[in-house]
């Protein structure tokens, strides 16, 4: 596997090349509906994507529902969270468009179909090495692991190859299943298609925005450790979040990670909003210690989310136009997935 550094070299180089050529990649990135979107997402991948779709890359988002499986049992909430999450797209600024789909993977049957070729392109071992899967089995203490959990990243693979996506915009947490795509990629090619190689293989593109910390300053921010800014939150619920807010003891405020990291991440949290650096903003506040810290955060936040969380309240007025987005996703995605399916079927000499 590449070494971290290899990895961000890789995502930079491949930067240039979208600002230069966004037409020739084709972006495909993925959330699975397990909830609402928090400020962590806004700001760790959902602007990126605004930023990547407005570039004019053709910009393919899944909604990773059979995912859902491998570590929930719950599956009440899957259809809701997904309408959620597409709301949350949307109001952050992603327009879809013939170039820009929205859609579920539980719905482009021959997406999924590539899953069988590409199970025996890959070994068990492989499968149980994976660190991700394995920090997932004990983060979520399961006590018996199914199969979907070792198999998800081919399946993953199918997600992004089905539509030859060659940019994903992930974290670092997502780098062994781009390795696990582009090896499939590549023995694909090597063993069925040789003379006409079918799948990209693809890179990730490294966010850039450092791990934004929950509320209780020293944890990702996250849905299970409820330390998290909805983007649906109210103005007032924001405030009371951020009022309960970690910080420490000493009055006057500095950004100091190492030493002070609850109030590190909130200056972080206010210069992400402000484009202003932490450091000057904390000199702005001074002596104005934890009170003004976090009145400043609260203004900022509001102020940032605003437009978004108009937009939002609007679209949760109109289901029926989420529908549509859903469903002209679907019809767009399985256009591709059935031209792909076609050329693997004739790439393993399987036509009738
Ligand atoms: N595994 C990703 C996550 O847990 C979600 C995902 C599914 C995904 N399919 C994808 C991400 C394809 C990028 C590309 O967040």
């Amino acid at each position: 596997m590449d070494t971290y550094e290899v990895a961000v070299e890789r995502s930079r180089k491949l930067e240039e090349d979208i600002l230069k050529n966004p037409k020739r990649h084709r972006v495909l990135t993925g959330d699975r509906p397990t909830g609402k979107l928090h400020i962590g997402h806004y700001f760790g991948s959902l602007q990126n994507r605004v930023k990547l779709s407005k570039l004019g890359v053709p910009t393919c988002i899944l909604i990773a529902d059979y995912q859902v499986l491998t570590d929930h049992d719950a599956f009440d909430k899957i259809s809701q969270n997904t309408k959620e999450l597409v709301i949350d797209y949307i109001a952050a600024g992603i327009e879809p468009s013939e170039d820009v789909i929205i859609f579920p993977h539980s719905y482009i049957p021959e997406a999924n179909q590539l899953m069988l070729p590409f199970l025996t392109l890959v070994s068990n071992a492989e499968l149980s090495r994976n660190p991700t899967v394995k920090e997932e089995i004990q983060a979520a203490g399961l006590k018996s692991v199914n199969a979907g959990m070792y198999t998800y990243p081919i399946h993953q693979a199918c997600d992004i190859l089905f539509c030859k996506g060659d940019v994903v915009p992930v974290g670092k947490d997502q780098l062994p299943h781009l390795e696990m795509t582009r090896n499939i990629a590549r023995r694909f090619n090597d063993k069925f298609a040789k003379k006409n190689p079918i799948f990209p293989e693809p890179e990730a593109l490294l966010s850039k925005t450092p791990s934004i910390a929950g509320l209780d300053g020293n944890q990702k921010m996250s849905k299970s450790r409820n330390n998290a800014i909805y983007l649906s939150n109210t103005e007032d619920e924001t405030a009371k979040l951020i009022k309960k807010a970690k910080t420490d003891s000493q009055r006057i405020i500095t950004f100091d990670p190492v030493n002070r990291p609850e109030v590190a991440n909130l200056l972080s949290l206010i210069s992400l909003c402000t484009d202003e650096s932490p450091e000057a903003i904390a000199e702005r506040i001074g002596e104005g210690g934890g009170g003004m810290l976090k009145k400043t955060l609260t203004e900022a936040i509001n102020e940032e989310l605003r437009p978004l969380r108009q937009r939002r309240a609007e679209l949760e007025k109109d289901p029926a136009y989420i529908k549509s987005v859903l469903n002209d996703g679907i019809k767009r995605a399985r256009e591709m997935a059935v031209e792909t399916l076609d050329e693997v079927r004739s790439a393993m000499n399987m036509e009738i």
